[in-house]
């Protein structure tokens, strides 16, 4: 059903139940209540690429096969990382017209809603068996400050993987086994550029200003951990010496990274610029981007370990980047009832288990069939399983991906990439703007984060 066309009843309800009253009939039905609700889901998500809307759809089908009778509608708001979906939900929240449930962050990207007061607790969701099957930095992000939880997640998606064409590479001589460190992947870089047998000027595909700040995460967690560390702290500012000189040069590194990436990366979705690599006659070898781009390989049927392949962005092979999607329930819904259902298959090892080997994430329970799952993310699983138990490697959550840092502080960030990218910030500049950002947005910080 329309999301109008729900409001419209509910409206249409009230006004008889008022005109009843007015008239004093005494048997007036208040709607909607529980027993009066009509059986229907609305589902805001952005997962529109190929691979995106596979998952969701498998996710729905899970659910529409417990709930047959319930009406789902899903509403797609095209655009990669959600910052177009988003917009929209901020409006509908603030105009007391929640959607039933929504796609978003885990973490600080909900807590706006939070603090208006806008989201139902959802504890009933979070049994005893949810918790035990979450891993303890997942669960962290899906509380509040007042400790109960606001947020049910449905995958964990890695961010620092380096993906490459594997034939360009093999054509290159390149063993991508020693892309450990950047100046080994700028030669790698040149090489590519230097094959006769390919017209690749732009070795590594780039999409629009969030998929470079994304890269531009990467990188700084490739200079210490400790300094990302204590930027998603709020504590690098341009008198934390160490930090700050790592912070310079990350945006160092960053900007000699431009200097491979296509120059109209500002206009590409993050699909078509993995499409770069796919192409029959491709037009870049790598890309760094979260492991969402996993379901179009899928979807083109490429295998991974022969056709592509893919190892940590340099100087991250012991980290794994967080990005962890989750579904909400606001108040003042029309479809509680459903809601719930679907919160309870998204947190399910079934649902999570028909979602995940689409999307390229794993699950965010460590109880997952791994069998359904492909190479690619079965190598995926064995790293965070390794990464989670050993003290000297490193989960660290994104910023770009709401969950390592305050919205607003984000919301800066993105475009001081996207300046530093086009060249018309340098990087010494836009350390010195980043820099500031933490003290400008200090009191938003609420978490000390211990990597
Ligand atoms: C991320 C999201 C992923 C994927 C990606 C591209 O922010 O967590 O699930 O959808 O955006 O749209």
């Amino acid at each position: 059903m329309e999301p109008k066309k729900q409001t419209i009843i509910f409206v249409l309800i009230a006004v008889i139940s008022t005109a009843a009253i007015v008239a004093g009939v005494t048997y007036v039905i208040l709607a909607p209540t529980p027993e009066g609700e009509v059986d229907a889901l609305e589902i805001y998500h952005w997962w529109t690429s190929g691979g995106e809307a596979a998952a969701i759809t498998a996710l729905v089908d899970e659910f529409i096969a417990l709930h047959p009778d319930t009406t789902v509608q899903q509403v797609q708001i095209a655009g990669g990382g959600g910052f177009e979906m988003r917009v929209k939900i901020k409006t509908l929240m603030l105009a007391g017209q929640p959607p039933d449930t929504f796609q978003i962050h885990n973490g600080y990207e909900w807590k706006i809603f939070y603090d208006a007061g806008l989201l139902n607790n959802i504890d009933p969701i979070w049994t005893t068996a949810l918790k035990a099957a979450v891993p303890d930095v997942v669960e962290d992000i899906s509380k509040g400050p007042d400790g109960h939880y606001y947020a049910v997640p449905v995958n964990i998606h890695r961010s620092n993987v380096l993906w490459f064409n594997y034939e360009i590479l093999n054509d290159t001589g390149i063993d991508p086994a020693t892309l450990t460190t950047w100046p080994a992947f700028w030669a790698a870089c040149d090489a590519i550029i230097a094959n006769p047998n390919y017209t690749i000027t732009a070795p590594v595909a780039m999409g629009e200003q969030w998929t470079a700040a994304h890269a531009f995460e990467q990188v700084l967690a490739s200079v210490g951990i400790d300094t990302y560390e204590a930027w998603i702290n709020g504590e690098i500012d341009s008198t934390s010496a160490t930090h700050y000189a790592d912070l310079v040069t990350a945006c160092e590194i960053y900007k000699t990274l431009t200097t491979y990436i296509n120059s109209d990366w500002a206009g590409k979705s993050w699909d078509s610029a993995i499409a770069k690599l796919l192409a029959a006659t491709p037009t870049a070898a790598f890309a760094i981007m979260g492991d969402w781009a996993n379901g179009e390989f899928f979807q083109a049927e490429w295998d991974h370990g022969v056709d592509y392949g893919t190892i940590g962005v340099p100087g991250t092979g012991n980290m794994y980047g967080l990005v962890v999607d989750c579904f909400e329930k606001p108040k003042n819904i029309l479809h509680p009832t459903a809601v719930d259902n679907w919160l309870g298959v998204v947190a399910s090892k079934d649902g999570q288990d028909a979602f995940n080997p689409l999307k390229g994430s794993i699950s965010a329970r460590t109880d997952a069939n791994i069998s359904k799952y492909g190479a690619y993310q079965q190598s995926a699983i064995a790293d965070f399983n390794t990464i989670d138990a050993s003290p000297t490697s490193y989960m660290f959550p994104s910023v770009v991906h709401g969950s390592g840092a305050p919205e607003a502080f984000n919301t800066d960030f993105i475009p001081l990439i996207g300046a530093l990218t086009s060249g018309t910030a340098t990087a010494s500049q836009t350390a010195t703007a980043l820099a500031a950002l933490a003290a400008t947005y200090s009191s938003d910080f609420i978490k000390t984060w211990s990597l």
